[in-house]
């Protein structure tokens, strides 16, 4: 916007500057009497300086009306966009034409991508509520249909069915923690207990829970620890290995596990890897966003909610680290998590 500013100034002077010159030189020659001796303008001069000033200000007016269309055009599409933003039609954009100034054209592109992401927000908001209301209808739907058949007498309150009344609200209450952990993580108020914390025994008392079960699954448990201190939330630690674990349970098929613990440049290192099938690639990308199962968010495969590797991701997180996927040697998944051996403001 300078240049063209810049450059209609320019044109203007050249245009009086070289036409004074023009003017008078043609008068010198035509009408040598008619230019006054004085200082103080004659009739031609005013006449004359009255001819050069017509053809600037023709070029400036023009000039103005198409630089007026480059600049209100797009932000005449803005202020649109923007009102219908605010009415809620979120799929509004602004539009710049070619050939609108750089810094309209970044504006409108700024306000944009601000737009894109409103939807992005907006749609995933209503993904996840979708897919809560969907994980806690099942459950509900069974207790309900369990309670009405012992009110009317269908059902018999045996230990049998008590305890898969249990096994639901167990589900319920596991959903809700989940939902809590992954929900804080997201908005960073996920709060950790932080203490100086054996890595090794965390991990040896997150494997002794679930020994009994992967064993009679037939798996076979290898631990491969060095003694590592760290500064960490050991609940939270111990519920992140246990979601690994009980992957390894309900998706992997038996064989060798290795879950290994050690420290490689100030960061803690928790590996847990299988021996099959690992996970497809089309899915490893999603697979630690909320409610992913590998067949997708509405599985058949009814497994779980698909919360556990989100949960995993939070906890991670929250200690400053991360956790990734990557195939394992043992020819099925290996998941990492790294974290700092100490937190900031830990004592
Ligand atoms: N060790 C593994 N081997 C193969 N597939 C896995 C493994 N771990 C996770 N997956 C795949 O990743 C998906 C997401 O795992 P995640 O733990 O988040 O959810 P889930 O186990 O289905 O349910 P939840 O943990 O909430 O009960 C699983 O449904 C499964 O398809
Ligand atoms: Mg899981």
């Amino acid at each position: 916007m300078l240049l063209s500013m810049a450059a209609l100034t320019l044109v203007a002077t050249l245009i009086v500057f070289f036409g004074s010159f023009l003017g008078y030189w043609i008068l010198f020659q035509h009408f040598p009497e008619a230019v006054s001796d004085s200082f103080v303008p004659g009739g031609i001069d005013w006449l004359l300086m009255l001819l050069l000033l017509i053809p600037p200000l023709l070029i400036a007016v023009a000039t103005s009306f198409k630089l007026a269309e480059r600049i209100l055009a797009p932000l005449t599409s803005l202020a649109e966009a923007a009102k219908e933003i605010a009415d809620g039609n979120l799929s509004a954009r602004a539009e710049s034409r070619p050939g609108t100034f750089k810094e309209v054209g970044q504006l409108v592109l700024d306000f944009n991508e601000m737009a894109d992401k409103l939807q992005d927000a907006a749609d995933s908001m209503s993904i996840w509520n979708a897919a809560v209301a969907h994980e806690i209808r099942t459950p509900l739907t069974v207790l309900k249909g369990r309670v009405q058949g012992l009110i009317d007498g269908v059902f018999v309150a045996d230990e049998k069915l008590l305890q898969g009344l249990m096994l639901q609200i167990d589900g319920l209450s596991r959903l809700t923690d989940d939902l809590r952990t992954v929900t804080l993580a997201d908005n960073g108020k996920l709060t950790l207990q932080v203490e100086p914390v054996s890595l090794s025994d965390e991990v040896v008392s997150a494997v002794d829970m679930l020994r009994p079960s992967l064993e009679q699954a037939g798996f076979l448990l290898e631990l491969k620890l060095s003694p590592v201190m760290i500064h960490a939330d050991a609940m939270r630690l111990r519920q992140a290995i246990l979601a690994l674990l009980n992957n390894i349970e309900r998706h992997a098929s038996p064989g060798r596990v290795q879950i290994s613990a050690r420290s490689v440049h100030g960061a803690a290192i928790v590996s847990v890897e299988d021996c099959g099938p690992g996970l497809p690639a089309h899915f490893i990308k999603r697979v630690f966003r909320p409610f992913m199962r590998a067949e997708g968010p509405r599985s058949r495969q009814r497994t779980g909610s698909g919360l556990g590797l989100a949960v995993v991701r939070a906890i991670a997180r929250a200690h400053g680290g991360k956790v990734v996927y990557r195939r394992s040697t043992l020819g099925g998944s290996a998941f990492v998590i790294k974290v700092p051996t100490s937190q900031p403001g830990a004592k």
